[in-house]
């Protein structure tokens, strides 16, 4: 039974017009990311931050997954083998679109987390800057979204997964960040084939055993069908 280990970006939303951040025009291009997404920038204005995950929360909640979504959820109920997806995404256009089990590594915008005592709850659409902590009362709510500098989520889990797939697949990223980034290397260095899907070759394309190039809604679906085909 060939496991399956899928890693996704901000590409297998962009057709859900969640945007990416290293596009034209991508959010890197409108906001500082030095701002917005380090604990530094939150430090210095936890209002400017707050504002800048309330408007994405907003986005995402209102947002529709896409066939790539729906093809992912489609090849896990299929599919004789695992089916692991990590999201490196903080939207919920998985678990829309049917898929389960996803792993975000860099956390979610409908999750909030008290930097005081480590609760987690769900988030309201908008925090404030001093948003109380529901369990220890502390203004100290923010985003559950892994910033830059800090430990992405569940990585012990994830190398776990990628030393046992047989297939690992890269949909939709620019392979810019690590730890998410080095995902392809650590599956050659397990002997496990290799295939990228996405809209144009990427930082990574060239580690890749075979890349398809292509919007996800159309090269998704197909690459899905194939599989479960030939199952
Ligand atoms: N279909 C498939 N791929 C697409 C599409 C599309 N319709 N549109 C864009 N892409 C591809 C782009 O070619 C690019 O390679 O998606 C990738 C988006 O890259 P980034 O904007 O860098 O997004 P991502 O790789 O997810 O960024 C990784 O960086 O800022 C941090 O935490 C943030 O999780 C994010 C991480």
């Amino acid at each position: 039974m060939e496991k399956i280990v899928i890693l996704t970006g901000a590409g297998i939303s962009a057709e859900s017009g969640m945007g990416t951040f290293r596009d034209k025009d991508g959010l890197w291009t409108q906001v500082r990311l030095e701002d917005v997404a380090t604990p530094e920038g939150f430090a210095r204005n936890p209002a400017m931050v707050q504002e800048f995950y309330n408007f994405r929360r907003v986005k995402a909640a209102e947002a529709k997954p896409n066939a790539a979504h729906v093809a992912l959820a489609r090849l896990q109920a299929h599919h004789a083998g695992e089916v692991v997806i990590v999201t490196q995404n903080v939207d919920a256009l998985h678990e829309a679109g049917g898929a389960a089990g996803v792993i975000h590594m860099h956390g979610r915008l409908d999750s909030a987390l008290c930097a005081g005592c480590g609760h987690r709850w769900h988030a309201p659409d908008t925090m404030a800057p001093d948003e109380a902590c529901p369990a220890c009362g502390g203004p100290f709510g923010r985003p559950d979204v892994v910033w830059f500098g800090e430990m992405p989520y569940r990585m012990g889990e994830i190398y776990d997964h990628l030393a046992s797939a047989d297939l690992f697949v890269s949909i939709g990223t620019s392979g810019e960040v690590y730890p998410a980034a080095g995902f392809v290397q650590e599956a050659r260095a397990n002997d496990i084939r290799t295939l990228e899907l996405n809209l144009e070759r990427s930082a990574g394309s060239r580690l890749f055993h075979e890349t398809r190039l292509g919007p996800a809604t159309e090269i998704v679906p197909a690459w899905v069908d194939e599989l479960v085909r030939r199952n």
